[in-house]
């Protein structure tokens, strides 16, 4: 009986210090303390981020081969190997909450796993490379500021690297676009086509507006989310608006502008519809998405077995050396 009122004490007091670290604007590390649901909140939000960073990497290495110059295949491919690396950290960072990245990448390849439906959209043209740029990796900042303070503390550290480099990103897709623009009327037609495209997909990433969001409060009264989905996608369109002027392109909504009164940008109508059918399933690429993650999963086999191979053999070497010494 002791033992019982004891280990509840305890619980009450772990719980009781989760509460003041959020409080106190602290951080949750991976030994402390956590409740269930804010650790499968966690796995379920990082875990996410991570297939999306990877699986990001397609739609844009569709191009590599087909950049217009040796300088713009340099700087693509290494946005494609930065977003590699933003998976990885990731995937690190959610394994410090008691999974394994086996088991995550499993749920990815058996279709269970979410992941950003911007990228089951396909690239149709090269100024698609600036348009998912700017707006998309644009969007990703606007999302990802916020989480360099998230409560639970790897998440946020990772992010303050992943944000440095979404930066260059989102600079590199405006440049593709402010390249276009000063074009001929053929590349200017290709670069507003795209930007057509991708504008509304791009809204769509911050998720449903706040009153259909109902695990969002949670999210914000555990810090790990800082700001509605409607407030970030506000100063998305803010940021939008003065560099869609600079670049000379019209932002597909007839309904933005500007509302004095609300100090808020009024916007057209989102059609939820379609986000629904992609995170459905049936968004233009979401088959040929998996399909391709499954086939380099598989291609790599050889690579991971290597890998294992060599760390078994260091450790057998550490273990002898180790043997001897103590001889
Ligand atoms: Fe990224
Ligand atoms: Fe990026």
């Amino acid at each position: 009986m002791e033992t019982t009122t004891e280990a509840g004490a305890e619980a009450n007091t772990e719980a009781a210090r989760f509460d003041e670290l959020i409080a106190a604007d602290d951080r949750i590390e991976p030994r402390d303390w956590m409740p269930d649901d804010y650790r499968r909140t966690l796995i379920r939000q990082m875990s996410q981020h991570a297939h999306s960073e990877i699986i990001g990497m397609q739609p844009e290495a569709n191009w590599i081969s087909r950049a217009p110059s040796l300088k713009r295949k340099a700087i693509l491919m290494a946005k494609v190997q930065d977003e590699a690396g933003h998976g990885l950290y990731l995937y690190s960072a959610t394994e410090t909450l008691g999974v394994t990245r086996d088991e995550l990448t499993e749920q990815l390849l058996a279709g269970k796993a979410k992941y950003s439906s911007i990228f089951n959209y396909p690239t149709l043209s090269w100024a698609d490379i600036g348009a998912i740029g700017w707006l998309v990796d644009g969007a990703a900042i606007c999302n990802q500021v916020p989480l360099c303070r998230c409560s639970y503390a790897p998440y946020g550290r990772a992010m303050v690297r992943i944000c440095k480099e979404e930066s260059f990103h989102q600079r590199q897709g405006f440049e593709i676009l402010l390249t276009l623009m000063r074009g001929t009327p053929e590349q200017q037609r290709m670069a507003q086509d795209a930007v057509d495209r991708w504008y509304w997909p791009s809204l769509m990433m911050f998720g449903p507006p706040d009153a259909d969001s109902p695990n969002s409060a949670r999210s914000m009264g555990w810090k790990i989310k800082r700001f509605s989905n409607d407030e970030l996608r506000q100063r998305f369109v803010a940021m939008l608006v003065p560099q869609a002027e600079a670049l000379g392109v019209t932002l597909p909504d007839p309904d933005l502008r500007w509302n004095e009164q609300r100090q808020a940008y009024d916007l057209g109508p989102i059609d939820w519809s379609e986000l629904q059918e992609v995170i459905a399933g049936r968004g233009p690429c979401n088959a040929q998405r998996l399909q391709r993650r499954r086939e380099a999963h598989e291609d790599g086999a050889w690579v991971r077995e290597a890998a294992a191979a060599y760390a078994a053999k260091q450790a057998a070497s550490r273990a002898a050396a180790t043997a001897e010494a103590v001889a």
